[in-house]
């Protein structure tokens, strides 16, 4: 292609020609919002998306990636960061004028400026605006915790993954200890969890544990795994057998919301993590045990009924979750205990865009991943063991993680 020939094709709209069919399909998707429910207006909205994308020309893209999502991430981080969306959350739905210099509002104006021209504030005159839901949203600290984890706190580990790369030749990570995070920040602390810790960003990367998942169908749901016939039945009804033990559950809100989904569920539930995260839990029912643990030691908690782990061996390389596996297996009664695994099971074309993003965090921040099916088969049952898939029970394409119901083989 010559000079001339891209700079045409970069200034002219992606896909002039598919525009009346995407908007004669959206037109047509608009009809199921109203009694389609959540399904229907995914479609639309990745119908949209299309339909941006063919619109945008090639140089807006482009700005739009290098300086318009920059620019909003600056602005949005540094709004949580000084409390701004939560002082204007406050003030409701009134329209709030700038004042720069004002204690509370002390940051650039500008950055405010760009965050409406992006459409996440509503410009309601010179240097006043108010609140979208979105950025009413980042009040709730759920929302909010990932822009300062994730983004403030260990950004750098994905714009810098081609630098990592160029390091060790191109090569797919899967050592944990040397991670593209490790480059970008100068570390050597074991993972990003610790890092995270580290600069005092620990409560924001558990607030975001519990945020990412909003809006999702619990584990527990009869639509997903039905507990009450595939746990209860042949558990142990003593008050003192361990039903549950949610590993490395975060802030506990799986397992919280397990007791109160089933409030007369047999056995007892236990809520594991680091010790210090267990001593961040606050407002967790007292019937939920909590233990520090490290998931690398002896299991504590024998023949429990459930091991469950949400969000964990995404986490990390086959090797580390092997070592966790093979603690849990230990841990196991022979025909009564079974571990449950909720993490993403990717299909081998289609792929939701939730799972590639997870899946691209994994591999920058943690040299970790999102696996396919066959990724699952192989690490459960081919590693020695002991343990089998009895069945990947599937939620709908877009709930993103699947429930992997495993026992001892
Ligand atoms: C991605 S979060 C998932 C948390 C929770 N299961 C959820 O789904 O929200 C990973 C969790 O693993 C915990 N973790 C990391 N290393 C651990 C270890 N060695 N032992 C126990 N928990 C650990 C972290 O503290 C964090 O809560």
């Amino acid at each position: 292609m010559d000079a001339q020939t891209g700079l045409a094709i970069a200034t002219s709209p992606n896909d002039i020609a598919a525009i009346p069919n995407l908007v004669g399909d959206i037109n047509e998707f608009v009809k199921n919002l109203e009694n389609g429910g959540n399904e229907a207006r995914h479609k639309l909205l990745l119908k949209a998306r299309d339909l941006v994308q063919a619109l945008e020309t090639p140089r807006e893209t482009m700005i739009k990636h290098t300086w318009a999502q920059p620019g909003a991430a600056a602005g949005l981080i540094t709004g949580v960061d000084t409390g701004l969306w939560v002082l204007m959350a406050r003030d409701g739905d009134k329209p709030q004028k700038v004042a720069e210099g004002r204690e509370s509002w002390n940051i650039p104006c500008r950055l405010l400026r760009h965050l409406a021209a992006m459409g996440y504030l509503a410009e309601t005159g010179p240097g006043e605006y108010k609140l979208t839901n979105f950025t009413k949203s980042m009040s709730l600290p759920v929302i909010s915790g990932g822009y300062i984890a994730l983004l403030g706190g260990i950004g750098r580990s994905s714009i810098e993954f081609h630098k990592f790369l160029r390091k060790t030749n191109w090569r797919n990570p899967i050592d944990a200890t040397k991670t593209s995070m490790h480059l970008a920040y100068g570390t050597d602390l074991p993972n990003a969890f610790e890092y995270l810790r580290s600069i005092g960003y620990g409560p924001h990367t558990n607030n975001h544990m519990g945020g990412y998942r909003q809006g999702r169908l619990p584990w527990m749901h009869e639509s997903i795994y039905p507990v009450a016939k595939q746990l209860f039945p042949g558990a142990d009804s003593k008050p003192d057998a361990p039903l549950v033990v949610d590993i490395a559950g975060g802030l506990g809100h799986d397992i919280a919301e397990f007791q109160k989904m089933y409030p007369d569920h047999p056995g007892r539930l236990i809520l594991q993590d680091l010790p210090v995260v267990i001593a961040d839990v606050k407002d967790l029912d007292s019937n939920i045990e909590r233990i520090g643990y490290d998931f690398h030691t002896e299991q504590p908690i024998k023949g429990a009924r459930a091991y469950f782990m949400h969000s964990i061996m995404h986490d990390w390389p086959d090797d580390v979750c092997k070592r966790i596996l093979s603690r849990i297996a230990e841990a196991m009664k022979p025909g009564y205990s079974k571990l449950l695994i909720f993490d993403c099971v990717i299909p081998r074309t289609g792929a939701y865009w939730e799972n590639t993003a997870g899946d691209m965090l994994m591999m920058t921040q943690l040299s970790a991943l999102e696996r396919t099916q066959d990724n699952w088969y192989d690490l459960i049952e081919g590693n020695g063991l002991g343990l089998k898939i009895v069945k990947i029970w599937r939620c709908s394409d877009t709930d993103v993680e699947n429930l992997i119901e495993c026992e001892l083989a």
